[in-house]
């Protein structure tokens, strides 16, 4: 089976690690270009040493990881310390890494990269923190465009917010960034709050992972187990939603989500209505996939087989 081009672009970030831990357990079926990082969840400095320290830690020291936006286009970094803690892992020490990033100014990389796949190939674009970096490689490089397969997002909501009651953090951290995404028209996947909140893993299974001897279902365990305490306020009781772990597993397994078709917008004033995605089904030509259902137990079965096979 033809293997799909993927960049990823994120904010490790615990999720985003369960995120990455997804793709290089899925390589078989995922040609990953590269990583790139964006302010968000920490700082730029902290989401860039923790995406170097994983894609070694992950065995994924041939993918280049690049630097992206240090901060959103119009608004400041408001890192999510409370919820992803002060490293941006939780209280997880992974190995130091002498990797370093393959540049420093991520989607000029990110640019080169996809414009040399060979002419017949497309790329989807991954992103799992804020739009920054996503929305600045379009307009700075148009022509891209023509070479981007579809995005696969996590970010918004169609009914209601995790970091306010109206908006999802990813949107929320760079709302004009996410509007010029949305704008553009490509084919996009939404991994939502709609679904992403139904998407994680219980208590019990947590506990086994840190039970585990295996160092990446350890490791994976104890940032979990950080996030469930820390995001208790959002879905479900006793279970941690993974959010950034959707858009992998969407690639890589379809079949395990539903959704519908809509247009998005976003809200950017600077009000309590700040990075709202208004997500509608009318007439207009309805370029959003929003993903709303998932089938949880197999979503959990196939999420801890990866995390089993990497250790
Ligand atoms: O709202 C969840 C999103 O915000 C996830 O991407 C998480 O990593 C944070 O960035
Ligand atoms: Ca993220």
């Amino acid at each position: 089976m033809e293997k799909i081009n993927i960049w990823i672009d994120c904010d490790p970030g615990i999720d985003d690690a369960v995120a990455l831990a997804m793709a290089a357990a899925s390589r078989d079926r995922l040609h990953i270009l590269g990583i790139s990082t964006v302010a968000g969840n920490q700082t730029s400095d902290r989401v860039t040493g923790n995406a170097l320290k994983l894609a070694s830690f992950l065995g994924m020291d041939d993918v280049p990881v690049v630097r992206g936006a240090r901060g959103p286009l119009v608004r400041e970094v408001e890192p999510a310390g409370d919820i992803h803690g002060a490293t941006g892992l939780g209280n997880c020490e992974l190995p130091a890494t002498t990797k370093q990033t393959a540049s420093e100014s991520g989607i000029f990389y990110m640019y080169s990269r996809i414009m040399e796949l060979p002419e017949e190939e497309k790329v989807t674009l991954v992103p799992t923190g804020p739009l920054t970096n996503i929305a600045l490689l379009l307009r700075t490089f148009p022509q891209v465009q023509a070479r981007i397969e579809k995005i696969v997002l996590m970010g918004g909501s169609s009914s209601g917010g995790n970091v306010t009651p109206a908006a999802e953090f990813n949107i929320w951290a760079d709302p004009e960034a996410a509007q010029m995404v949305f704008a553009a028209g490509l084919p996009t996947v939404m991994c939502g709050l709609d679904v992403t909140l139904k998407s994680g893993l219980n208590n019990g299974q947590i506990e086994e992972l840190c039970r585990s001897r295996r160092k990446v279902e350890q490791a994976c365990g104890q940032m979990l187990a950080f996030y469930l305490d820390t995001t208790r306020h959002e879905g479900e009781e006793n279970m941690v939603a993974i959010h950034d772990a959707v858009t992998i597993l969407y690639l890589t397994n379809p079949e395990l989500f539903s959704g519908r078709n809509v247009s998005v917008s976003v809200d950017c004033s600077w009000g309590e209505e700040r990075g709202r995605t208004i997500c509608t089904a009318d007439g207009q030509e309805q370029k959003v996939y929003l993903l709303d259902q998932v089938n949880l137990p197999e979503f959990q079965w196939v999420l801890l087989a990866k995390l089993r096979s990497l250790s």
